[in-house]
């Protein structure tokens, strides 16, 4: 090999499959065409797994670019590309289960069914009980401006009903998406309450979205207790198992694959912290600060952080309870601290956004605070979505559409996958 491996996992010098000089990772965005993006692609390929891939294989990839200005990812590239976007993902803390990751080749779906059928698949086997597994479904890749679309931001939320006067039943985060889901023709069962489970937007090649329904029993959930205070059962509230994020877009040697929801596992904080903690979220500080008699009159007795402490303790027993997989802050900071010098081993530099790798709990007391990230993201990676579902002006407490309400029913979305490069 003609090759030195410099920092960064940087080649000096001329890669020997691709006939690429100076190889060095390829960052996301910017101007680069299919070619440049597959020849990094392929290059980073032959220096990691070079068992992988081969001299005909380059150029066949090669001929298909100027055939048809696309090509088509074979099953250990999928697999290997999706792991090292993973690997990549500098606002993820617990990337160091990177190599873990599950990855299914969903690219022979053809309706929006299909994806749906993959998507409440995906829910099941990841959940796994509580033994949540890492995982990925990869659909069709985007060609040219025909491309497939999960227009939710997680295969599985709790909707947000606007009331009159600027209330929100459930979660104020997707109030949007809520409304959205409705001018599809999907209601709630019942009135609208807390923690109805949203539908599955799914947006296929011909711009149309359908809404399909998440079977409930495909969804497991936590109830909230509390390892000291009996009266938090009281407060009622609870949590999905899973967060399966699915609006992102996988971008690999320059294929977008516009449909890939992908699951970790939960860090506790995550819902402690932000979902339960954050004001414009379910903002349950002050009932519980009032609930353990603090004194909410001064911000000086601190009764918001001591608040805080208590849901993150709630969030890590529930689940423990519950026997749902979830990491404490602290441990996965641990992780990543481990990740960085098994990257440092294998000659290639970790890149990282500093204010994502720090918890929103104690941040002072990670190991990660004290450290300094350089914020590029590289190629592959998981990107944020080109494309967004339309938000009407709907508004609070706005009619809501009625007459009759068929999972399946089509939805022709003007310009909804317009807008994509
Ligand atoms: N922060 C998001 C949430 O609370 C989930 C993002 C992905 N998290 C993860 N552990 N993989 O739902």
């Amino acid at each position: 090999m003609s090759t030195v491996a410099g920092s960064n996992g940087m080649v000096e010098g001329r890669c020997p499959l691709t006939g690429a000089t100076g190889v060095r990772p390829l960052p996301i965005g910017g101007p680069a065409s299919l070619e440049e993006r597959a020849r990094a692609f392929f290059s980073l390929l032959n220096r990691e797994r070079p068992e992988l891939v081969d001299r005909a294989r380059w150029e066949e990839v090669q001929a298909d670019i100027r055939r048809y200005g696309h090509y088509e990812h074979r099953w250990e590239e999928l697999e290997f590309g999706a792991r090292v976007a993973w690997r990549n993902s500098v606002r993820c803390v617990g990337r160091a289960m990177w190599e873990q990751l599950e990855v299914v080749d969903a690219r022979a779906v053809t309706t929006r069914r299909e994806v749906a059928d993959a998507c409440v698949r995906h829910i099941s086997e990841a959940t796994n009980g509580g033994r949540v597994r890492p995982r990925v479904t990869i659909f069709p890749a985007a060609q040219g401006r025909r491309e497939w679309r999960i227009w939710n931001y997680q295969l599985v939320r709790y909707a947000g009903h606007e009331g009159a006067g600027g209330v929100v039943t459930g979660d104020p985060a997707e109030a949007a998406f809520t409304r959205f889901c409705r001018e599809l023709g999907w209601a709630p069962d019942g009135e609208g309450g807390a923690w109805d489970v949203l539908p599955l937007a799914v947006g296929g090649l011909d711009g149309a979205t359908e809404w399909f329904p998440v079977p409930r029993e495909a969804v497991l959930e936590v109830p909230m207790v509390h390892p000291d205070f009996e009266w938090f059962a009281g407060l009622g509230q609870r949590w999905y198992a899973v967060p399966f994020v699915s609006n992102m877009e996988l971008e690999m040697g320059g294929i977008r694959y516009t449909a890939a929801p992908f699951n970790g596992w939960y860090m506790g904080t995550e819902i402690g912290s932000r979902n339960f903690g954050d004001r414009h979220r379910l903002n349950l500080a002050p009932r519980v600060a009032e609930a353990m008699g603090l004194d909410v009159r001064h911000e000086s007795t601190l009764w918001r952080d001591r608040a805080l402490v208590e849901l993150n303790r709630a969030v890590l027993h529930s689940f423990k309870e519950a026997g749902v997989r979830i990491i404490d802050h602290h441990s996965v900071a641990e992780l990543h601290v481990r990740f960085e010098e098994a990257e440092r081993a294998a000659g290639r530099e970790v890149s990282g956004d500093w204010s994502w790798l720090v918890p929103p709990l104690s941040g002072s007391a990670s190991p990660l605070w004290g450290r300094s990230y350089h914020p590029v993201e590289y190629s592959p990676n998981f990107v944020p979505p080109t494309a967004a579902f339309p938000r009407s002006a709907g508004g609070l407490g706005a009619p809501q559409p009625g007459g009759a309400v068929q999972p399946g029913g089509v939805v022709q979305l003007g310009g909804v996958v317009a807008g994509a490069p």
